[in-house]
């Protein structure tokens, strides 16, 4: 089981390479499912959820080749098998995004319920629900969603009660296939979606309000090939800008577009950390006090939840309180009992938590329990007193390439032992 150790108090400084979005890559290669390809994908991030999609799709029958040199993806060929076994879903849940691509192409798909994780129970109804608007129809046994739609799609007004990125992927690519037009209202237009949507466009699909909480799809009969560029990672930005803010540093975020960041940009600076946006990519410099600003997460263009761990780390050692309000998932904040280990003076009650700023963390040897709330462990290690060993790695794997490698080069003090 590897492990990370830091020697934290090094500020931070140098250019740090943003890749692919992982969030953007796996909804784009469950549309390889759309159509025989071949679809290519460049500036693939090479990560651990990346593997585990490239093997359920292959495992539905596609042929999926990854140059990691020339991080390109293609995917190619037809599903024969419309199965999603629990032991590949249950390892990401991710993998229900196959789900609108095999019953808008095959007529039918038994995909495996996804579970809960660790920071939620984290529920698929609204897929459920959009699909049988458009005729699928459900049958839910043994733990499968077995979905049937013999005649096809047909295009329906989808309004979803709450914003979800994956139900919006999903109805999205069903609906590029299905008969006559698909409406869907209180869509989410997180960074991801739009790439989703640009791609599919390129594949041949007919999609309007690219990038608004409102998409129109007309349905076509078949989609083809297409080559598309995937947009660089919002959160892994957003990571290693709280990495230059909490050890007070400046650091080039390279390819990294101040768009994305929504919100995460006027917290920051709010909090004293300088952001500009240059040719090559964001600059992010702290070279004052930090102070503590309030944070509720909620869909894009809001505060992103997948930043919120990242962003309590970065309070920990700020000037006063912050008040940390987390609405989208209910169980994140498993960080919170590994960062007061460290020194952190946190309280939470229910969805808020209350942030007290200290001097200075102490490392400690920590556990990590999904990607973000590891990473957040990492970020504090930078800036801790003394060693941090981060345990169970394997969940920063999922979502940072070569995250010892990039921190080292800025001139972190870590290893992977
Ligand atoms: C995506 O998950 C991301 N994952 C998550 O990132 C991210 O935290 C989340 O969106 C929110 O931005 C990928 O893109 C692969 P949702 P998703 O559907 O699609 C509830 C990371 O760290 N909900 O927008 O699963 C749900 O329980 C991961 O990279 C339903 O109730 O998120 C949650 O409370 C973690 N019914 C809220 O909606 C449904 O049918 C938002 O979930 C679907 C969702």
């Amino acid at each position: 089981m590897d492990r990370i150790r830091i020697r934290g108090g090094k500020p931070l400084s140098g250019r740090i390479p943003i890749g692919g979005a992982k969030n953007a890559t796996l909804p784009l290669m469950a549309a390889g499912l759309l159509s025989e390809g071949p679809l290519t994908l460049e500036n693939a991030p090479d990560l651990a959820d990346i593997t585990t999609m490239r093997h359920l799709l292959v495992q539905h029958g596609m042929q999926v080749t990854q140059d990691k040199a020339e991080r390109r993806l293609v995917l190619s060929g037809a599903a024969d098998n419309l199965e999603a076994p629990y032991d590949l879903v249950r390892k990401m849940r991710a993998s229900v995004l196959v789900l609108g691509p095999l019953v808008a192409r095959f007529g039918e798909a038994r995909v495996s319920l996804p579970g809960g994780c660790a920071i939620g129970t984290r529920p698929v109804d609204l897929h459920i629900k959009g699909l049988e608007q458009m005729g699928a129809v459900f049958d839910l046994e043994g733990g499968y969603m077995h979905a049937k739609a013999p005649q096809g799609l047909r295009g329906a007004r989808i309004i979803f009660p709450q914003v979800s990125v994956g139900a919006t992927e999903n109805l999205l690519m069903a609906a590029t296939l299905a008969e006559g037009t698909t409406e869907l209202v209180n869509a989410a237009r997180e960074p991801e979606i739009g790439d989703l949507a640009m791609c599919l466009m390129r594949m041949g699909a007919r999609i309007e309000g690219i990038g608004t909480d409102r998409l129109v799809v007309e349905g076509v009969k078949r989609l083809g090939a297409a080559t598309h560029p995937i947009i660089p990672d919002r959160i892994e930005a957003g990571t290693y800008a709280c990495a230059a803010a909490i050890t007070g540093g400046t650091v080039l975020l390279e390819g990294a577009r101040m768009v994305d960041l929504g919100a995460v940009v006027r917290t920051l600076r709010e909090c004293g950390v300088d952001v500009a946006e240059e040719t090559a990519g964001l600059r992010i410099t702290r070279s004052n006090g930090l102070r503590g600003a309030d944070v509720m997460t909620e869909p894009f263009p809001g505060f992103a939840t997948d930043m919120q761990a990242q962003f309590m780390a970065l309070m920990c050692v700020a000037e006063g309180a912050s008040m940390i309000t987390e609405t989208i998932f209910e169980n994140r904040f498993m960080h919170v009992p590994e960062l007061t280990r460290m020194g952190a003076r946190i309280k939470y009650h229910g969805q808020s938590a209350i942030v007290r700023g200290v001097p200075k963390l102490s490392g400690a040897p920590v556990m990590a329990t999904d990607l973000r709330a590891s990473v957040s462990l990492v970020l504090a290690g930078l800036a801790a007193q003394g060693e941090t060993i981060v345990n169970r790695v394997y969940h920063l794997d999922r979502g940072y390439e070569a995250i010892e490698r990039k921190l080292s080069a800025v001139g972190a003090e870590i290893e992977r032992i």
